[in-house]
């Protein structure tokens, strides 16, 4: 054990967008691991392993974040860490800035790293993962879009406050006799359409996993014979023959952003029928604010199984929640392959049978 450092050291690491949970996750893996280990919470995820810019955690502090929504460690999905880009390309690390990032965690004498994130970050963790540095990772996603887990922290507070909208939405169609149309995050994966259309009442998602056009959404509207209806559309669902819509952040930006097929959709329905359309996108509404009780439950449970991981020694692994419990799973049989919703699955099925159309 260093002289300098009595305890032995862990660092903490958060990347890509924020979600409901993070602060939770945080405070869970303090609780348990203070005591044998000093820990050292990143700013700005794995950059402020490479600024060395970090906080010592103790549970005095992160008490005071435990259910706030956000990070309070701060978050990029930019930067020298990309993991991702563009539509979900791998994005190699500079050299350079792997080194230096490398050293970092030598010189300040770190075990291991925990690393919580979604697929991007999971990605950059095994990049470190296959340089020797001992990592464990939390599953953290509101689009629930990583394989093996059921289900990543946040993602049923982001559907929580999709069907609220829907809820919100169905009082204006019904008024006004309208076709109301909610665009939801999702750029791969339509878990959260799929959740919060079913929860929320509508009779139309449109998901990524599921061929649609604009011109059978419109047959079915007129099949059904009413003027209001409810529809939600993930942002990365494209109609046939169509690439993703992108958002334009102007020409300073090199992000590729998804979004603006609701107002396509409504565009559409507006001028080829009679149907009076409006769209209204959730955009980060959906991922602000505090967990909902799932959610903390969800991420204190992550938080102690990964501290526990640690304890054990059980490296290059993410905690995995099968709906009974919380195991490992290896790291790279988590990341680079997305989990998407199945056309096939019963849920769907079972949608359907309830009379929600699918776009197909
Ligand atoms: O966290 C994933 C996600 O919510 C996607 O669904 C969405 O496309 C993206 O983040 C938005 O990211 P940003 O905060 O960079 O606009």
């Amino acid at each position: 054990m260093s002289k300098d450092y009595p305890k032995r050291r862990v660092g903490i690491i958060n990347g890509g967008g924020d979600c409901p949970g993070i602060n939770t996750v945080i405070d869970s893996i303090v609780r348990v691991l203070e005591k044998k280990y000093e820990i050292l919470g990143f700013v700005r995820g794995f950059e402020g392993l490479y600024t060395n810019e970090y906080m010592i955690l103790d549970r005095e502090l992160t008490n005071n974040y435990k259910f706030h929504g956000g990070t309070f460690l701060k978050t990029v999905n930019k930067g020298n860490f990309p993991g991702k880009t563009g539509l979900g390309q791998k994005q190699p690390i500079d050299a350079k800035v792997l080194e230096i990032t490398q050293k970092n965690y030598k010189d300040l004498k770190l075990q291991a790293l925990i690393v919580i994130g979604g697929d991007g970050t999971l990605t950059i963790a095994s990049t470190f993962c296959e340089l020797g540095i001992p990592v464990i990772c939390v599953p953290k996603s509101i689009d629930n879009d990583l394989q093996g887990t059921l289900f990543s922290f946040g993602f049923l507070s982001s559907v929580e406050i999709a069907t609220e909208a829907l809820d919100k939405l169905e009082t204006t169609s019904f008024s006004h006799d309208r076709v109301m149309i909610l665009e939801v995050m999702g750029r791969n994966a339509g878990w959260i359409s799929l959740f919060s259309g079913i929860a929320g009442g509508a009779n139309v998602i449109l998901i990524p996993e599921i061929e649609f056009s604009f011109e059978n959404v419109l047959e079915f509207l007129k099949k059904r014979g009413k003027p209001n209806a409810l529809i939600v559309v993930a942002e990365g669902a494209s109609p046939k023959n169509s690439g993703a819509i992108l958002s334009d952040l102007g020409e300073n930006s090199s992000e590729v952003i998804f979004g603006g097929i609701g107002e396509k959709l409504a565009k559409y329905l507006n001028t080829e029928s009679d149907f009076e359309a409006r769209c209204t996108k959730l955009g980060h509404i959906q991922r602000g604010g505090s967990p909902i009780s799932f959610d903390r439950i969800l991420s204190r449970q992550y938080g102690v199984a990964a501290a526990q991981a640690l304890l054990d020694g059980e490296f290059g692994k993410m905690v995995s929640f099968d709906g009974q419990n919380f195991g490992l799973k290896k790291l790279e049989d988590c990341v680079n392959i997305l989990k998407n919703v199945k056309e096939d699955s019963s849920m769907v099925d079972n949608a359907k049978q309830l009379g929600i159309y699918f776009g197909g």
